[in-house]
């Protein structure tokens, strides 16, 4: 694991564009893992601005989601499909058709996560994964006792990540208690993965992931044992290393 602690969210999105960029280079048609939530946000910006200034091309690459919410319709603002779609497709120059989200909403959930599982496997895997981490050292949405060899599969969210989450929705709407999520076994399949952090929320699940001992009660920490994870945190982040 390389960990390397930036002064501001600014650089984080920087440095892990670097990362992102140097784990696919020379690839025409990379497939990228991409992550939701507001870690993320900077380095998605900043690989637009670079898109734009023709450092790099990810139009003829695919994108794998890594986790949806059930039972909200694709189209609604706050899916994840909608999320990535304004986040990554759009910016990224990516056709519809190249980027997949889990679907939270199909009749036959458990059939659905399988196809989606096979689906990374087809395209050949991902090549570079972005990831962020939840409070409780989740990844994608594999919550705390997750299985480490787990596939895409319907999780139940733990109460404090819909706490987490919940800023998201408006007064009166529904925080979902149900997740279709990437395992921890598809996760570790990424032939690199870029992990980004910030604020000090995030400090304690951080310092488990990167020094705790390797174990179900934070479900990052099994990132120990890939053999190329670069983790990108402001000073708040990794104040607790
Ligand atoms: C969310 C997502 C994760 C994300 C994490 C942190 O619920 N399922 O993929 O990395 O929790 O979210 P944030 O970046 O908003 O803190």
């Amino acid at each position: 694991m390389e960990v390397v602690i930036c002064p501001n969210e600014a650089e984080v999105g920087a440095v892990a564009a670097d990362r992102v960029i140097s784990s696919i280079a020379g690839n025409q048609t990379p497939v990228l893992g991409v992550a939701t939530g507001s870690s993320p946000v900077q380095l998605y910006e900043e690989l637009a601005r670079r898109i734009e200034a023709g450092e790099v091309d990810l139009s003829h690459g695919l994108a794998f989601a890594l986790d949806e919410y059930v039972g909200i319709p694709p189209e609604h603002p706050l899916s994840y499909k909608e999320t990535i779609r304004r986040t990554v497709q759009e910016p990224f120059r990516m056709d519809p058709a190249r980027v997949r989200v889990p679907n939270g909403f199909a009749p036959d959930l458990a059939a659905a996560a399988l196809e989606y599982d096979n689906a990374i496997a087809d395209a050949g895997g991902v090549d570079v994964q972005i990831l962020g981490i939840g409070t409780n050292g989740h990844i994608g949405f594999n919550e705390p006792t997750s299985s480490f060899s787990s596939r895409t599969r319907v999780k139940t969210l733990t109460r404090q990540t819909r706490e987490d989450n919940a800023r998201f929705f408006s007064d009166g709407e529904a925080v979902p208690t149900h997740c279709v999520t990437q395992g921890l076994g598809t996760i570790m399949e990424a032939r690199a993965i870029v992990m980004v952090a910030s604020g000090e929320h995030k400090a304690d699940a951080v310092a488990a992931m990167v020094e705790g001992p390797v174990a179900g009660v934070c479900p990052a920490s099994i990132l120990q044992f890939h053999p190329k994870v670069f983790v990108v945190v402001d000073e708040a982040a990794g104040a607790k290393l």
